[in-house]
């Protein structure tokens, strides 16, 4: 994968197909550091799946007998000089959490984040999500709970709502800054 906004897509999926009625998309940059995190209050993993759970091996996926959402964003961590993380509790939901070195060779792209979320956003159905963003000492927060409030009766997948959300997210977050890009 290319892109680390990709990543972000297949995990964050992860936890709608884990019925979370609510996701929460953190990505944070602090000098050299940028740590992602991705928590839900879905079904949750019991103590043994959650240790198999970054082998490709791993999956309730019917479809085919591997899962690669969870191992390719731990090894694409590793890889760029950071770590990954994940807890989860059964019933309470999952917390997955990776770091990267912003300069580190290896480290992709975070990529078109904006578009992402919005794709997410297009199809929530009845769940929420929370989006913060934090880098170069700028911080933006979009939560869909409160923009169904302002739409009141227009639903938030509309075309039109999703365009506008998009511009608003790439307005508000700095992927680049003093030749440093995200
Ligand atoms: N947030 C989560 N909540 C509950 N279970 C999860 C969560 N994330 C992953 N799982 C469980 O872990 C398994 C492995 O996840 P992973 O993303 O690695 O692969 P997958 O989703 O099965 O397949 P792929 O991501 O390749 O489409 C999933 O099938 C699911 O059972
Ligand atoms: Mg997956």
């Amino acid at each position: 994968m290319r892109e680390l906004s990709l990543n972000v897509l297949d995990i964050a999926e992860n936890s709608f197909k884990a019925k979370a009625t609510l996701v929460e998309i953190s990505i944070v940059q602090k000098e050299n550091l940028l740590t992602i995190t991705i928590k839900d209050n879905g079904c949750g993993m019991d103590e043994d799946f959650l240790k198999r759970v970054v082998d490709p091996y791993t999956t309730t996926r019917t479809t085919r007998k591997v899962g690669m959402g969870i191992p390719l964003f731990k090894m694409v961590a590793e890889q760029s000089g950071g770590n990954f993380h994940i807890t989860s509790e059964k019933g309470k939901g999952t917390v997955v959490t990776a770091t990267f070195l912003v300069d580190h060779l290896d480290r992709p792209p975070l990529g078109d984040i904006a578009e992402t979320i919005v794709s997410m956003i297009g199809n929530l159905e009845g769940s929420d999500l929370v989006f913060y963003y934090e880098a170069f000492g700028q911080d933006f927060t979009l939560d869909t709970r409160l923009v169904r409030k302002e739409l009141e009766n227009i639903p938030i997948n509309t075309p039109e709502i999703l365009v506008f959300l998009r511009d608003m997210i790439k307005e508000n977050i700095k992927t680049d800054y003093r030749g440093v890009s995200l």
